[in-house]
C-alpha cells in the first residue's frame, strides 16, 4: 500500500541481505518507526511483544526468523527447535505454525549446506504468496460489496470491521480490508465503521490510520457501538479477519468479534469473514473447544498508552489500584453466524462439508 506516496510492505530483507526490517507497529499512528530483526531471538520478541502482528504477517515474520536461524544451524534437530520455539511466541493465529511447517519440510528435503541460501528465498516467496492471495481475496470481496451496494445506488456502503486485518496485518493489501481498498479504487463509494477495539485498539491506532492513508471515508467507534448501529440500519455488512478457522468453520478472531456476530445476526446483517487458507486449520472441529486462546498481560487492560500535546508517548492508569483484570486476546465465532468465508478461491460456506472439500482441492504447498 502507498504510504506519503511511497508503495510499502509490512516486511522486508535489508539490502545486505543480513536481516529483515519490519515497522513497529506499537508506535502507529503517531511515529512510523523501522525495526531490523537479524537473530531468531529478535524475531521471536517483534511477533510475541507485537511490532509486527495479524496472523499472515507473524508467519511470514517466523519464516525470515527461520531463516536467519538457518545461518547459524541447518541441521534436522535445529530446524525443528527453532520452528518450536518461533511457534511458542504467540499461540492462537495458525498461519504462524502454517508458515514454519512450510519451511521446515522443504528445508529438510535439501542438503544441509543449503538449507541457508533456500530458506531466506522460500520466506521471501511466502511473503510475496501472501501479496497475491490478499489481492485474490479483495477480488472475491469486491463481488460481494458490489451486489451489496447495488441495492442502494444513492448513499456509500456501509460496512463494519473489527481489529485490524489491513495490509498491516499481512504483507500487503490485507484480508478484511482488502475488499474495501479494491472497491475504493473501483470507485465503489464505501463508508468504514472501526471498532476501535480494546484493549490494544488495533481498530481506533492502525486501521484507522490505513484508511485515512488511502482516503477512504471511515468512523471510529467504540467497541459497543456496533449493535446499536446495526439496530438503526447503518451497517449493510461486517467484515472480519481471523486468526484459525475450525474444519467446520467455527472463527475465532480478535476478542469482541463473536459480540458482533451476534449482534449482525440478530439484525439481518451479512457477517463475512476474509481469510486465506492458511488459516483453515482442519486438525480442529470444535473451535470454542479446540482453539488456543491467548491470555496477554492485564496491564493492557488496566493501562492505556497513547500521545500528550508534545508528541510524548504516556501510558496512562485507568483501573483503581489493586483491581485485578483479565485480558483474552480472541473469542470464537460459532460458524452458524458466519454469512461466508472470503478465501483467495472464492466464497466458501463456513460449514464442514463445504471447507473439507475445498481444501481436498487445494494445490498442495511448494
Ligand atoms: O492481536 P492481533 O493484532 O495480532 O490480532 C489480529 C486479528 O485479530 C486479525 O483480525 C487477524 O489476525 C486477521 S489479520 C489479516
Amino acid at each position: 500500500m502507498k504510504v506519503a506516496g511511497v508503495h510499502r510492505r509490512t516486511i522486508w530483507p535489508t539490502e545486505d541481505g543480513e536481516a529483515v526490517e519490519i515497522i513497529d507497529q506499537r508506535h502507529l499512528p503517531h511515529e512510523w518507526r523501522v525495526a531490523r530483526l537479524a537473530q531468531i531471538d529478535a524475531v521471536h520478541h517483534a511477533i510475541a511483544d507485537m511490532w509486527v502482528r495479524g496472523a499472515p504477517l507473524i508467519g511470514v515474520t517466523a519464516a525470515y526468523g527461520l531463516a536467519l536461524q538457518c545461518r547459524h544451524a541447518a541441521t534436522d534437530a535445529a530446524l525443528t527447535e527453532a520452528k518450536a520455539y518461533l511457534d511458542g511466541a504467540r499461540p492462537t493465529a495458525v498461519n504462524l505454525a502454517w508458515a514454519t511447517e512450510r519451511m521446515v519440510s522443504a528445508l529438510r528435503a535439501l542438503p544441509e549446506a543449503e538449507r541457508a541460501s533456500a530458506a531466506w528465498a522460500l520466506a521471501a516467496a511466502l511473503a510475496d504468496e501472501d501479496v497475491a492471495t490478499n489481492a485474490a481475496i479483495g477480488r472475491h470481496g469486491l463481488d460481494i460489496l458490489r451486489s451489496l451496494a447495488a441495492r442502494h445506488p444513492h448513499r456509500p456502503l456501509n460496512v463494519l470491521t473489527h481489529c485490524n486485518a489491513g495490509w498491516l496485518a499481512t504483507v500487503d493489501w490485507g484480508t478484511a480490508i482488502a475488499p474495501i481498498y479494491q472497491a475504493h479504487e473501483a470507485g465503489l463509494a464505501v463508508h468504514v465503521w472501526v471498532d476501535e477495539t480494546r484493549p490494544r485498539n488495533q481498530g481506533a491506532s492502525l486501521t484507522a490510520w490505513e484508511l485515512g492513508q488511502a482516503g477512504i471515508p471511515h468512523t471510529v467507534v467504540a467497541d459497543n457501538t456496533g449493535g446499536h448501529l446495526m439496530q438503526h440500519g447503518l451497517v449493510d455488512v461486517v467484515i472480519v479477519g481471523t486468526d484459525r478457522v475450525s474444519a467446520r468453520g467455527d472463527v475465532c478472531n480478535k476478542i469482541g468479534t463473536y459480540l458482533k456476530a451476534l449482534a449482525a445476526h440478530d439484525n439481518g446483517v451479512p457477517f463475512y469473514v476474509a481469510m486465506p487458507f492458511s488459516t483453515l486449520d482442519p486438525t480442529l472441529n470444535d473451535g470454542l473447544a479446540e482453539i488456543p486462546i491467548e491470555a496477554r498481560s492485564p496491564r493492557e487492560v488496566t493501562h492505556i498508552t497513547g500521545r500528550d500535546a508534545t508528541g510524548r508517548r504516556v501510558e496512562v492508569q485507568l483501573t483503581p489500584d489493586g483491581s485485578p483484570a483479565l485480558n483474552y486476546g480472541f473469542d470464537v465465532t460459532p460458524a452458524r453466524l458466519v454469512t461466508g468465508l472470503i478465501t483467495e478461491r472464492g466464497v466458501l460456506a463456513a460449514q464442514e462439508a463445504a471447507i473439507r472439500d475445498a481444501l481436498a482441492r487445494s494445490p498442495s504447498p511448494a
